[in-house]
């Protein structure tokens, strides 16, 4: 017998019966992020390794654990996309996006790749919408892109969620937050893991998102990054406090957050749910304004603020929700006999040019199983086509939740189906 073989760990395969939640997440992104005027692009899922290098850091876990890098045959180093924010940066710089509009808004959608340690919510291919804003550094900019993801998990009917925002400060005032930094980490470096020593001397920042609990337990008692802002980030910091206030949008400030990416300048946010289905992946979206990757990328001097939500931990919570995502059939309909199978055929085939959902067994076989499967299938109308119906043209549509069946001529089905008002879905049979 041949061997089997499996799916790459920690990469999924999405079904009929979760896949209408996906789309539902989809669809309603599409529809919101249209009505703050963001447009979508498309970028490639495989980009130059240094695109990432250079902007999301080498020395982040994304970028030194995490990317799935490879030589193609022309011996260049390409990576899949661990992120959509340097790809749609590379993408703007590309197509000097500056020089046709002052601000451009742009969203996308679509799976990411980072070998990570695999568990609930956390995997090694996943899917992110994000949004990214180009061109306008005011904090109104961050403000409305936050109220897009509030709006977002509104829209999903996700509510319980917490958003936590920060400011890392600019070129100007890091540096002294740095220093302290290093003095702090260097008094504490026996508590630190050895990834975090190294971290240390690199890049001090990254201790902080070290998912090690004593680093994080070190990281939480160090300095106050908020506590070394110059006036301007602190100007934009607290403006940006004051927007969300007109906006309506509850926040907490949470000094430690800083994200697990180099690119950003002033404010990072996260939006965090408290529902136990995710474990400890509960950060469902993250992102902040990174004014400086632009031209890090031999780019225009572009302000840019963006975020990206996690699609397999939003789709987690929704699974949780208990609320139906697939479209039920109108109709079933089964054939009592073998010589109404073709007329069966037909008609579901033209109630379907009409725009109904149309269920119908191809196997035919008995009336008993067929109804069975009507049962099952959810629909809300079966209508049973036999000899008698096809020779009167005359047929009842039975009501699946229970009640009297409705008359029907064969000619008007999609018409007297639609005039018939919503029961709610039966349960299904088990
Ligand atoms: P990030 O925080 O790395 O930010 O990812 C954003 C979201 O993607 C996370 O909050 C999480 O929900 C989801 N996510 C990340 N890794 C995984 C994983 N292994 N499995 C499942 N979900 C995951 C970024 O990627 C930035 N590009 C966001 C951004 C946009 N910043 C500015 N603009």
């Amino acid at each position: 017998m041949s061997q089997k073989i499996n799916g790459v760990k920690g990469m999924n395969d999405l079904l009929p019966g979760e896949i209408e939640i996906w789309q539902f997440v989809e669809s309603t992104a599409r529809t919101l992020f249209g009505r703050f005027g963001y447009g979508e692009v498309r970028t490639p899922m495989v980009e130059d390794t240094a695109l990432f290098v250079r902007s999301v850091g080498e020395e982040t876990d994304i970028v030194g654990k995490e990317m799935y890098t490879f030589e193609d045959k022309g011996g260049r180093s390409l990576s899949l996309r661990p992120e959509g924010t340097a790809p749609a940066a590379r993408a703007y710089i590309e197509h000097s996006v500056n020089n046709q509009e002052p601000v451009s808004r742009w969203f996308y959608m679509g799976p990411m790749f980072r070998y990570e340690r695999m568990k609930t919510g956390r995997y090694r291919q996943f899917s992110q919408i994000g949004a990214e804003a180009y061109g306008a550094k005011e904090p109104a900019q961050d403000a409305e892109l936050m109220d897009v993801v509030v709006q977002f998990l509104e829209a999903l009917g996700l509510t319980d969620v917490t958003l936590n925002i920060n400011s890392l400060g600019d070129d100007n005032c890091r540096p002294a937050y740095h220093a302290k930094l290093v003095e702090y980490l260097n008094a504490h470096k026996e508590e630190l893991c050895a990834d975090c020593q190294q971290r240390l001397e690199r890049n001090p920042l990254r201790v902080l998102d070290c998912k090690n609990e004593k680093c994080q337990a070190v990281a939480a008692a160090g300095p106050n990054v908020l506590e070394f802002l110059c006036e301007p980030c602190r100007a934009h910091f607290t403006d940006l406090q004051r927007k969300l206030g007109v906006l309506g949008i509850r926040y907490v400030v949470n000094h430690r957050l800083v994200r697990g990416l180099d690119y950003y300048t002033r404010t990072v946010f996260e939006f965090i749910a408290s529902h136990p289905a995710l474990g400890t992946a509960s950060t469902v979206g993250g992102g902040g304004r990174y004014d400086k990757m632009m031209k890090g990328l031999g780019g225009p001097d572009v302000p840019a603020v963006g975020f990206a939500m996690g699609l397999d931990r939003l789709v987690l919570l929704l699974k949780e929700s208990g609320k139906t995502f697939a479209q039920r059939p109108d109709l079933f309909i089964a054939v009592a006999d073998e010589g109404s199978q073709d007329e069966g055929l037909k008609l579901a085939s033209r109630l379907r040019r009409e725009g109904l959902k149309v269920d119908f067994d191809t196997r035919g076989g008995s009336l008993k199983s067929q109804m069975k499967r009507a049962d099952k299938s959810g629909a809300r109308f079966t209508l049973v086509l036999g000899e008698q119906e096809r020779t009167t043209g005359q047929a009842k549509l039975k009501p699946m939740a229970g009640g009297e069946p409705v008359p029907v001529a064969l000619d008007s089905v999609a018409a007297t189906v639609r005039a018939q008002p919503e029961a709610p879905a039966p349960a299904p049979a088990c």
